[in-house]
C-alpha cells in the first residue's frame, strides 16, 4: 500500500519549495458584476484568481482588471459570481495583456481563455501575443492586389473580394448570416481559418465545431467560442483572441482568413463593460469606447507587408430590427472596405444566401478585377436594381413591354438571374469558374476571365 504512494512522494520531494513573498488582494464589494479589491497592484487587462481552489476540487474564480477608482481595482468576474465571499483573496496570474497563440491551436476548438472547449488534451500554446495586437505603421499595411475565393459564386463575381480586405455581412436577425459565413469558412481559399463564435448560441457553436473540425481541412482551422451566456469580458477575450492568433500566423507570412460571427455581440459585451464602469451612453447607449472597441479589432485585419502573410477579415453585423443606421451598422460599414448585405425580402420568396446585390459592395473590386469583369457587373447589377424597382408593376401586369428595354431583359432573365445569386450551403464555386458563368449568362463570349 505504502510502496503505492512511493511515487507522489518522491515528486513532492524533488519539487522546489517557493518560499518568495506573494501579493494578494482583498474583494472588498461586488456589485452587478463589478468587483472592487484593495491592496493590489496591477495593470488593466491583468487575470487574476479569486479563493481557493474548493475542497470539491472547483478551481477558484477567473476576473479581469477592467479599471480603478479611489486607490482600488476593479474587477470583473469572467465565471459567475456563486460562492464569492467578502474578504477572499484575490492573486494575480500570467502575463497582463499577453494571450497564448502558436501552431498548437490549429484543428482545435477553445473558449475565450484559450482553454480547449473540444475535449482534447490541453493545448501547449508556444507563443504570446499581446492583446491589443502590435501596431504597425499605416505604411505597413500593403494595398489589396489579389482577389480572395469565397467559394460563393454570387460574391465572387458581383463584390469580388480582395485577399486583406475586411468585409462585413449585414442584415437582420435569422436571414442567412451565420449560415453564409459556414459557406466561406467551408469554400475559402486561404492557408488558416480563424473562427470567433462570439456572443452566439451554444447551440450553433457545437454544430461548427461538428461540421468544421472534422475532415481534411480541420488541420487549418481555429475556432474561439464564447457563447451569450458567458460574462462580457470573456466575449470581449474571445474576439481578442481570434484577431491575436490571426496577427500571429500573419506574421509567420500565412494567408489567413479571420470570420467573426458577431461582431454587434463583441460591441454589446464592450457596452456592458463601459456602462459598468460609468461611461455614458451615446448613440442609441452605445458609449464611445464600445464602438472604439469594434473599430481597433475590424483594423488588425489586413495585408501585412513586412511579413508578406495577410489577415482578411469578414464579420456579421446585426442591423437590430434591420436598421441600416444602428450605430454598430454606420460603424462598420465606415471602417469596412466593403459588405455584403442580406435582404428578409429574398429569405422569405426562398432565395439563399440572400444576397441584395444593389446594396451590396466591394470597395477594392476596381483595383483586382478586369475591366470586362466590372462591366458585367455593373449589368447584372442594373438588371436585378430595374427589376426589384419595378417588381409590383411587373406582378400586376401593369406593365407593357418595349417601354423600357433594360427592363424588359432584367423580366426575361429574371429567373436566371436568381439562380445565379443563389447556391446551396454544401457547394462550392471557385473564383475562376464564378467569373466564367457571369460572362456566360450576360453573354460576353468569354472575354471577363480574360
Ligand atoms: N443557404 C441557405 N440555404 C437554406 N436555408 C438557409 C440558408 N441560409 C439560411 N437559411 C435558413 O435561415 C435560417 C437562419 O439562418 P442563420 O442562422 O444563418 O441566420 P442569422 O442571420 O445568422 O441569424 P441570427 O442573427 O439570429 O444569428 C437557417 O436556420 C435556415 O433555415
Ligand atoms: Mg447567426
Amino acid at each position: 500500500m505504502l510502496t503505492a504512494l512511493d511515487a507522489q512522494l518522491d515528486g513532492l520531494a524533488r519539487r522546489r519549495i517557493d518560499l518568495a513573498p506573494r501579493r494578494y488582494g482583498l474583494l472588498t464589494a461586488c456589485d452587478g458584476g463589478l468587483l472592487e479589491v484593495s491592496g493590489l497592484s496591477v495593470p488593466i487587462g491583468a487575470q487574476c484568481r479569486i479563493g481557493h481552489p474548493g475542497a470539491d476540487g472547483r478551481a477558484a474564480l477567473g476576473a479581469e482588471v477592467i479599471g480603478f477608482r479611489n486607490g482600488n481595482t476593479l474587477m470583473m468576474l469572467l465565471g459567475d459570481p456563486v460562492l464569492l465571499r467578502p474578504g477572499a483573496r484575490v492573486r494575480p496570474e500570467g502575463r497582463p495583456g499577453m494571450l497564448p497563440v502558436g501552431e498548437a491551436f490549429l484543428g482545435r476548438a477553445v473558449d475565450g481563455e484559450g482553454l480547449p472547449i473540444d475535449g482534447g488534451e490541453p493545448i501547449r500554446a508556444q507563443a504570446q501575443w499581446p492583446s491589443g495586437g502590435v501596431r504597425a505603421g499605416a505604411l505597413d499595411r500593403s494595398p489589396v492586389r489579389q482577389s480572395f475565393d469565397t467559394g460563393v459564386r454570387a460574391l465572387n463575381a458581383l463584390t469580388t473580394f480582395g485577399v486583406g480586405q475586411r468585409i462585413g455581412i449585414v442584415a437582420g436577425s435569422g436571414v442567412g448570416k451565420s449560415v453564409l459565413l459556414d459557406m466561406v469558412a467551408h469554400g475559402a481559399q486561404a492557408e488558416i481559418v480563424i473562427v470567433g463564435l462570439i456572443g452566439e448560441r451554444a447551440r450553433e457553436v457545437s454544430d461548427f465545431v461538428e461540421r468544421h473540425m472534422a475532415g481534411e481541412k480541420r488541420g487549418r482551422s481555429v475556432v474561439v467560442a464564447v457563447p451569450a451566456d458567458h460574462a462580457p469580458n470573456l466575449r470581449i477575450r474571445g474576439a481578442l483572441l481570434a484577431a491575436s492568433l490571426a496577427e500571429y500566423f500573419r506574421s509567420q507570412g500565412r494567408r489567413v482568413l479571420l470570420i467573426m460571427d458577431s461582431l454587434t455581440r463583441v460591441a454589446h459585451a464592450a457596452r456592458e463593460i463601459a456602462l459598468l464602469l460609468g461611461e455614458p451612453g451615446a448613440a442609441r447607449g452605445y458609449p464611445p469606447s464600445a464602438l472604439a472597441t469594434i473599430t481597433k479589432i475590424v483594423e488588425r485585419a489586413g495585408n501585412s507587408a513586412a511579413s508578406g502573410g495577410s489577415v482578411t477579415g469578414l464579420y456579421t453585423v446585426l442591423a437590430d430590427g434591420d436598421n441600416q443606421d444602428d450605430p454598430v451598422v454606420d460603424t462598420a460599414r465606415s471602417i469596412l472596405d466593403g459588405h455584403v448585405v442580406l435582404s428578409r425580402d429574398l429569405a422569405q420568396r426562398g432565395q439563399y444566401p440572400a444576397i441584395d446585390i444593389a446594396a451590396s459592395l466591394s470597395r477594392v473590386m476596381t483595383d483586382i478585377t478586369t475591366p470586362a469583369h466590372q462591366t458585367l457587373a455593373r449589368q447584372f447589377r442594373a438588371l436585378v436594381a430595374s427589376y426589384e424597382a419595378n417588381r409590383d408593376l411587373v406582378m400586376m401586369g401593369a406593365y407593357r413591354s418595349g417601354a423600357d428595354p433594360v427592363l424588359d431583359r432584367a423580366i426575361m432573365m429574371h429567373d436566371a438571374l436568381s439562380a445565379f445569386l443563389a447556391q446551396p450551403a454544401a457547394e462550392i464555386v471557385p473564383l475562376a469558374p464564378s467569373i466564367a458563368a457571369l460572362g456566360a449568362l450576360l453573354g460576353d463570349g468569354g472575354a471577363a476571365a480574360s
